[in-house]
């Protein structure tokens, strides 16, 4: 059987208005715009308006996206939404965003891997067309992340933003020689209580809030992210040479030089939001996609290589011709 690759068609995404700035933060707990910006690049952050849901961004970048592609919601069969922050407990945000783009066919649901979660959708949605159980796929990232932060915990508060990233994955057609080329996915719960909300249905029956230990993850972050783009050049036969573009998670800038350091990548090949965006978990990754993609960066054939790593811990990459 030849394999079907599955290639991204377009990208989509959506921002709060309201921006967040360092200055405002450093009147709600005892922090700076010199250390926020020192310690992880951080500038500003979109912050979602009160009634704005996860849902309403992942639903703007969507529609986003099938306006980029020249589509209609009628031509997608599936929506796999990535977020931490669901609008509820259930029904999946992704069913949400189903009624909020007038699909009454095919199937939507969500995928939990923390900040890995974009990275894990394109993976679940590249094999759901590879295998034919679907046809062509929404593939979201989405958060409203300042909602489970406490905002007294300077330790977390200044880190997170809010925002929505998509893509249309969608068969290659005869002669499309690009696509998903090969993913690495992995995870490690032993790690789980280095970052976590102190809540859930479950355990506390409310939501909890974001706790981390920021040294901990930082230590791990650089080898994991490492340890997937290998596997995955390794498993395509390519060397880091031959990428155009890196578009890692954005969590914070030292992370991303690090990585970029080891990987021996020269530092304009780095797509870098974390300035503007702040971690949006989920969303960092097509955001920046987005980001790139618009400003005529990444360029159809371009070799791209996504990455991610966060809550689980978990972590993964994928390789993409453009
Ligand atoms: O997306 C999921 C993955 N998440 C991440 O990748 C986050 C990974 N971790 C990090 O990015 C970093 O560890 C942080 C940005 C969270 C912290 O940076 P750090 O260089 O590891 O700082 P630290 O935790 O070692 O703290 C250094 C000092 C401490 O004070 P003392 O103990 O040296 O007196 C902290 O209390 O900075 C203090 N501090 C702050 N000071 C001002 C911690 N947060 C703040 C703050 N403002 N917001």
């Amino acid at each position: 059987m030849t394999e079907k690759k599955s290639i991204i068609r377009s990208v989509g995404a959506y921002l709060p208005a309201r921006v967040m700035t360092n200055d405002e933060l450093a009147k709600l707990v005892d922090t700076s715009d010199e250390w926020i910006q020192q310690r992880t690049g951080i500038k500003q952050r979109h912050v979602a308006a009160e009634g704005e849901n996860t849902s309403d961004l992942a639903a703007a970048a969507g529609r986003k996206a099938l306006e980029n592609a020249g589509m209609d919601i009628a031509d997608v069969d599936l929506i796999v939404v990535a977020t931490t922050t669901p609008d509820m407990t259930f029904p999946a945000t992704a069913a949400v965003v189903q009624q909020k783009l007038g699909m009454h066919h095919g199937a939507a649901f969500d995928i939990q891997a923390v900040c890995s979660g974009f990275v894990y959708a394109v993976a679940t949605a590249d094999s759901y067309l590879k295998n034919g159980l679907a046809k062509r796929a929404l593939v979201i990232g989405a958060e409203t992340a300042t909602r489970i932060l406490d905002w007294n915990d300077r330790t977390t508060c200044v880190l997170f933003g809010d925002g929505a990233g998509a893509v249309i994955m969608d068969h290659a057609k005869a002669g499309e020689d690009r696509g998903v080329l090969a993913t690495s996915l992995r995870s490690d719960g032993h790690y789980w209580n280095k970052l976590y909300t102190d809540g859930g249905p479950s355990s506390t029956r409310s939501m909890g809030h974001v706790r981390m230990e920021g040294r901990e993850v930082f230590k791990h972050a650089v080898g994991m992210i490492t340890d997937v783009v290998y596997k995955v050049l390794e498993d395509t036969g390519h060397t880091i040479d031959d990428l155009d573009w890196f578009v890692p998670h954005q969590a914070n800038k030292r992370i991303i030089d690090g990585a970029g350091q080891k990987l021996g990548l020269p530092p304009e090949k780095v797509v870098v939001t974390v300035d503007r965006h702040a971690n949006t978990s989920a969303a960092s990754v097509p955001l920046a996609l987005h980001t790139a993609v618009t400003d005529g960066r990444i360029k159809r054939g371009d070799l791209v290589m996504i990455e991610a790593m966060g809550g689980g811990f978990t972590w993964g990459a994928s390789l993409i011709r453009w």
